[in-house]
Protein backbone atom coordinates (compact mmCIF):
# COMPACT_ATOMS: atom_id res chain seq x y z
CA UNK A 1 0.00 0.00 0.00
CA UNK A 2 1.09 3.64 -0.79
CA UNK A 3 2.81 5.20 2.27
CA UNK A 4 1.65 9.07 0.20
CA UNK A 5 -1.68 10.42 0.71
CA UNK A 6 -4.44 9.48 -2.15
CA UNK A 7 -6.72 12.72 -2.95
CA UNK A 8 -9.46 12.39 -5.39
CA UNK A 9 -10.85 16.06 -6.81
CA UNK A 10 -14.19 15.84 -8.81
CA UNK A 11 -14.30 18.90 -11.36
CA UNK A 12 -10.38 19.33 -11.30
CA UNK A 13 -10.02 19.74 -15.13
CA UNK A 14 -10.02 23.75 -14.59
CA UNK A 15 -10.79 25.97 -11.83
CA UNK A 16 -10.56 25.78 -7.96
CA UNK A 17 -10.81 22.05 -8.96
CA UNK A 18 -7.45 21.91 -11.25
CA UNK A 19 -5.51 24.25 -8.37
CA UNK A 20 -6.60 22.44 -5.18
CA UNK A 21 -4.80 19.45 -6.86
CA UNK A 22 -1.92 21.07 -8.09
CA UNK A 23 -1.50 22.34 -4.30
CA UNK A 24 -2.53 18.61 -2.73
CA UNK A 25 0.04 17.30 -5.31
CA UNK A 26 3.19 20.03 -4.14
CA UNK A 27 2.42 18.72 -0.56
CA UNK A 28 3.67 15.34 -1.67
CA UNK A 29 -0.39 13.58 -1.81
CA UNK A 30 -1.11 11.61 -4.64
CA UNK A 31 -3.54 13.47 -6.47
CA UNK A 32 -6.46 11.55 -8.85
CA UNK A 33 -7.45 14.57 -11.15
CA UNK A 34 -11.50 13.57 -11.81
CA UNK A 35 -12.97 14.96 -15.22
CA UNK A 36 -16.22 13.88 -16.94
CA UNK A 37 -14.38 13.31 -19.67
CA UNK A 38 -11.24 11.08 -20.45
CA UNK A 39 -8.86 13.29 -22.54
CA UNK A 40 -10.06 16.77 -20.05
CA UNK A 41 -8.70 14.20 -16.87
CA UNK A 42 -5.89 12.93 -18.57
CA UNK A 43 -4.53 15.92 -19.67
CA UNK A 44 -5.15 18.29 -16.07
CA UNK A 45 -2.80 15.11 -14.44
CA UNK A 46 -0.69 15.48 -17.75
CA UNK A 47 -0.75 19.13 -16.79
CA UNK A 48 0.61 18.90 -13.11
CA UNK A 49 3.08 16.11 -13.67
CA UNK A 50 5.17 18.47 -15.64
CA UNK A 51 4.97 20.71 -12.31
CA UNK A 52 6.46 17.33 -10.61
CA UNK A 53 3.31 16.49 -8.90
CA UNK A 54 2.53 12.50 -8.90
CA UNK A 55 -0.92 12.57 -10.76
CA UNK A 56 -3.12 10.63 -12.57
CA UNK A 57 -6.64 11.25 -14.59
CA UNK A 58 -9.81 9.61 -13.87
CA UNK A 59 -13.01 9.46 -15.39
CA UNK A 60 -15.80 10.41 -12.47
CA UNK A 61 -18.99 12.34 -14.32
CA UNK A 62 -21.15 12.90 -10.53
CA UNK A 63 -24.45 12.49 -12.76
CA UNK A 64 -23.36 9.05 -13.85
CA UNK A 65 -23.63 5.78 -11.30
CA UNK A 66 -22.04 4.09 -13.72
CA UNK A 67 -18.97 6.23 -13.84
CA UNK A 68 -18.76 6.75 -9.87
CA UNK A 69 -18.64 3.44 -9.44
CA UNK A 70 -15.68 2.38 -11.66
CA UNK A 71 -13.45 5.07 -10.35
CA UNK A 72 -14.09 3.96 -6.98
CA UNK A 73 -13.10 -0.05 -8.85
CA UNK A 74 -10.27 1.35 -10.00
CA UNK A 75 -8.94 3.78 -6.59
CA UNK A 76 -9.62 0.34 -5.08
CA UNK A 77 -7.47 -2.23 -6.72
CA UNK A 78 -5.09 0.61 -7.11
CA UNK A 79 -4.54 2.19 -3.76
CA UNK A 80 -7.09 0.10 -1.62
CA UNK A 81 -7.60 3.30 0.03
CA UNK A 82 -8.19 6.78 -0.45
CA UNK A 83 -7.56 9.45 2.23
CA UNK A 84 -8.68 12.54 0.67
CA UNK A 85 -12.32 13.28 -1.34
CA UNK A 86 -12.79 16.78 -2.20
CA UNK A 87 -16.25 16.75 -3.34
CA UNK A 88 -15.89 20.45 -5.98
CA UNK A 89 -17.59 19.40 -9.59
CA UNK A 90 -20.17 21.99 -9.68
CA UNK A 91 -22.85 23.90 -12.19
CA UNK A 92 -24.61 27.25 -11.70
CA UNK A 93 -27.45 26.77 -13.81
CA UNK A 94 -29.82 29.97 -13.06
CA UNK A 95 -31.15 32.44 -15.57
CA UNK A 96 -30.12 35.52 -13.75
CA UNK A 97 -32.12 37.25 -15.75
CA UNK A 98 -35.54 35.31 -13.42
CA UNK A 99 -36.80 35.79 -10.15
CA UNK A 100 -36.33 32.95 -7.61
CA UNK A 101 -40.32 31.81 -8.48
CA UNK A 102 -39.45 31.70 -12.24
CA UNK A 103 -36.42 29.38 -12.91
CA UNK A 104 -37.86 26.41 -14.24
CA UNK A 105 -38.13 23.42 -12.51
CA UNK A 106 -35.33 21.80 -15.25
CA UNK A 107 -33.04 24.53 -13.55
CA UNK A 108 -33.47 23.20 -10.26
CA UNK A 109 -33.44 19.46 -11.19
CA UNK A 110 -30.27 19.56 -13.18
CA UNK A 111 -28.61 22.10 -10.36
CA UNK A 112 -29.31 19.71 -7.61
CA UNK A 113 -28.38 16.69 -9.96
CA UNK A 114 -24.74 17.77 -9.85
CA UNK A 115 -24.00 19.81 -7.02
CA UNK A 116 -26.33 17.71 -4.57
CA UNK A 117 -27.14 14.23 -5.43
CA UNK A 118 -23.92 13.75 -7.79
CA UNK A 119 -21.81 14.89 -3.84
CA UNK A 120 -23.45 12.84 -2.26
CA UNK A 121 -23.18 9.75 -4.84
CA UNK A 122 -19.81 10.48 -4.74
CA UNK A 123 -19.65 10.38 -0.94
CA UNK A 124 -21.46 7.28 -0.55
CA UNK A 125 -19.22 5.21 -3.22
CA UNK A 126 -15.72 6.54 -2.21
CA UNK A 127 -16.51 6.19 1.78
CA UNK A 128 -15.57 2.53 2.01
CA UNK A 129 -12.43 3.50 0.60
CA UNK A 130 -12.03 6.75 2.97
CA UNK A 131 -12.69 4.01 6.18
CA UNK A 132 -9.47 2.50 5.20
CA UNK A 133 -7.46 5.81 5.78
CA UNK A 134 -5.73 6.60 9.23
CA UNK A 135 -7.79 9.69 8.93
CA UNK A 136 -10.09 10.79 5.73
CA UNK A 137 -11.15 13.78 5.15
CA UNK A 138 -13.90 14.88 2.94
CA UNK A 139 -14.66 18.81 1.31
CA UNK A 140 -17.79 19.45 0.27
CA UNK A 141 -17.25 22.90 -2.17
CA UNK A 142 -20.32 24.90 -1.01
CA UNK A 143 -20.89 28.68 -1.03
CA UNK A 144 -21.35 31.74 1.06
CA UNK A 145 -24.36 31.78 -1.40
CA UNK A 146 -25.79 28.69 0.30
CA UNK A 147 -25.97 30.82 3.30
CA UNK A 148 -29.34 31.27 4.76
CA UNK A 149 -28.71 33.64 7.31
CA UNK A 150 -26.95 35.70 5.18
CA UNK A 151 -29.69 35.98 2.29
CA UNK A 152 -32.35 36.38 5.22
CA UNK A 153 -30.25 39.15 6.19
CA UNK A 154 -30.86 42.85 4.16
CA UNK A 155 -27.46 44.51 3.68
CA UNK A 156 -25.12 41.05 4.20
CA UNK A 157 -22.33 40.28 1.23
CA UNK A 158 -25.05 38.24 -0.86
CA UNK A 159 -28.52 39.36 0.29
CA UNK A 160 -29.42 40.75 -3.24
CA UNK A 161 -27.66 37.75 -5.34
CA UNK A 162 -30.76 35.28 -5.45
CA UNK A 163 -29.56 32.82 -8.19
CA UNK A 164 -32.10 30.82 -6.01
CA UNK A 165 -32.06 27.01 -7.64
CA UNK A 166 -27.44 27.37 -7.33
CA UNK A 167 -27.89 29.32 -3.87
CA UNK A 168 -30.14 26.13 -2.43
CA UNK A 169 -28.48 23.60 -3.64
CA UNK A 170 -25.46 24.81 -1.87
CA UNK A 171 -27.63 25.01 1.60
CA UNK A 172 -28.46 21.47 0.94
CA UNK A 173 -25.14 20.76 0.49
CA UNK A 174 -24.67 22.58 3.73
CA UNK A 175 -27.26 20.57 5.64
CA UNK A 176 -25.88 17.04 3.96
CA UNK A 177 -22.15 17.89 5.26
CA UNK A 178 -23.86 18.64 9.03
CA UNK A 179 -25.85 15.14 8.86
CA UNK A 180 -22.55 13.15 7.54
CA UNK A 181 -20.38 14.81 9.88
CA UNK A 182 -22.64 13.19 13.03
CA UNK A 183 -22.33 10.13 11.48
CA UNK A 184 -18.59 10.23 11.65
CA UNK A 185 -18.33 11.98 14.59
CA UNK A 186 -16.45 8.88 16.45
CA UNK A 187 -14.26 8.18 13.31
CA UNK A 188 -11.10 9.21 12.51
CA UNK A 189 -12.51 11.14 9.59
CA UNK A 190 -13.88 14.25 8.86
CA UNK A 191 -16.13 16.30 6.51
CA UNK A 192 -16.81 20.03 6.18
CA UNK A 193 -18.23 23.02 3.64
CA UNK A 194 -15.84 24.97 2.32
CA UNK A 195 -16.73 28.27 0.77
CA UNK A 196 -13.53 29.09 -1.66
CA UNK A 197 -14.42 33.21 -2.30
CA UNK A 198 -15.75 34.85 -5.31
CA UNK A 199 -12.85 33.07 -7.44
CA UNK A 200 -12.02 33.71 -11.01
CA UNK A 201 -13.01 30.82 -13.03
CA UNK A 202 -15.52 30.57 -15.64
CA UNK A 203 -18.03 29.83 -13.28
CA UNK A 204 -17.23 32.61 -10.75
CA UNK A 205 -16.34 35.42 -14.24
CA UNK A 206 -13.99 37.79 -14.83
CA UNK A 207 -15.54 40.68 -12.34
CA UNK A 208 -14.19 37.72 -9.68
CA UNK A 209 -12.58 39.26 -6.85
CA UNK A 210 -9.73 36.35 -6.10
CA UNK A 211 -7.34 34.61 -7.75
CA UNK A 212 -7.24 30.88 -8.35
CA UNK A 213 -4.16 30.07 -6.57
CA UNK A 214 -6.36 31.85 -3.51
CA UNK A 215 -9.26 30.08 -4.69
CA UNK A 216 -8.17 27.13 -4.04
CA UNK A 217 -6.32 27.46 -0.45
CA UNK A 218 -9.96 26.79 1.78
CA UNK A 219 -10.69 23.57 -0.07
CA UNK A 220 -6.93 22.62 0.56
CA UNK A 221 -6.55 23.72 4.22
CA UNK A 222 -9.67 21.54 5.10
CA UNK A 223 -8.35 18.13 2.79
CA UNK A 224 -5.56 18.42 5.38
CA UNK A 225 -6.26 19.24 8.94
CA UNK A 226 -5.01 17.52 11.35
CA UNK A 227 -7.50 15.11 14.07
CA UNK A 228 -7.83 18.87 16.19
CA UNK A 229 -9.68 20.31 13.08
CA UNK A 230 -13.09 20.72 12.75
CA UNK A 231 -16.00 18.20 11.95
CA UNK A 232 -19.41 19.36 9.90
CA UNK A 233 -18.04 23.06 9.93
CA UNK A 234 -18.80 25.92 7.30
CA UNK A 235 -15.23 27.43 6.68
CA UNK A 236 -14.10 30.17 4.61
CA UNK A 237 -10.02 30.75 5.07
CA UNK A 238 -10.42 29.61 8.64
CA UNK A 239 -13.07 31.49 9.82
CA UNK A 240 -16.76 30.15 10.33
CA UNK A 241 -19.85 31.35 7.71
CA UNK A 242 -22.77 31.07 8.98
CA UNK A 243 -25.58 28.50 7.90
N1 LIG B 1 -15.81 30.44 -8.65
C1 LIG B 1 -16.41 30.89 -7.57
O1 LIG B 1 -16.43 32.11 -7.32
C2 LIG B 1 -17.08 29.93 -6.60
C3 LIG B 1 -17.64 30.48 -5.43
C4 LIG B 1 -18.24 29.64 -4.50
C5 LIG B 1 -18.27 28.28 -4.74
N2 LIG B 1 -17.73 27.76 -5.89
C6 LIG B 1 -17.80 26.31 -6.08
O2 LIG B 1 -16.50 25.78 -6.30
C7 LIG B 1 -16.57 24.62 -7.16
C8 LIG B 1 -15.63 24.80 -8.34
O3 LIG B 1 -16.07 25.93 -9.08
P1 LIG B 1 -15.21 26.67 -10.21
O4 LIG B 1 -15.40 28.11 -9.99
O5 LIG B 1 -13.86 26.08 -10.31
O6 LIG B 1 -16.12 26.28 -11.49
P2 LIG B 1 -15.74 25.88 -12.98
O7 LIG B 1 -14.48 26.52 -13.42
O8 LIG B 1 -16.99 26.08 -13.75
O9 LIG B 1 -15.44 24.31 -12.83
C9 LIG B 1 -16.47 23.40 -12.48
C10 LIG B 1 -15.91 22.01 -12.59
O10 LIG B 1 -16.97 21.08 -12.28
C11 LIG B 1 -17.02 20.12 -13.31
N3 LIG B 1 -18.32 19.47 -13.43
C12 LIG B 1 -19.53 20.03 -13.69
N4 LIG B 1 -20.47 19.06 -13.77
C13 LIG B 1 -19.84 17.87 -13.54
C14 LIG B 1 -20.24 16.51 -13.49
N5 LIG B 1 -21.52 16.15 -13.70
N6 LIG B 1 -19.32 15.56 -13.21
C15 LIG B 1 -18.04 15.90 -13.00
N7 LIG B 1 -17.57 17.15 -13.07
C16 LIG B 1 -18.47 18.12 -13.34
C17 LIG B 1 -16.63 20.88 -14.57
O11 LIG B 1 -16.31 19.99 -15.62
P3 LIG B 1 -16.50 20.39 -17.20
O12 LIG B 1 -15.28 21.20 -17.57
O13 LIG B 1 -16.58 19.07 -17.88
O14 LIG B 1 -17.77 21.20 -17.30
C18 LIG B 1 -15.45 21.66 -14.01
O15 LIG B 1 -14.31 20.83 -13.94
C19 LIG B 1 -18.04 24.48 -7.55
O16 LIG B 1 -18.67 23.52 -6.72
C20 LIG B 1 -18.61 25.87 -7.29
O17 LIG B 1 -19.99 25.85 -7.05
C21 LIG B 1 -17.14 28.56 -6.81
Amino acid sequence: MSIKKIALITGANKGIGLETARQLGKQGITVLTGARDETKSSQAAEKLRKEGVDAHGIVIDVNDAASIQKAAARIESDYGRLDILVNNAGVMLDDEKKKPSEQSLEVWRKTFETNLFGLIATTQAMLPLLRKSAAGRIVNLSSILGSIHFHATPGSPVYDNKVAAYNVSKSAVNAFTVQLAYELKDTPMKVNAAHPGWVKTEMGGEGATMEIADGAKTSVALATIGADGPNGGFLHMGETLPW
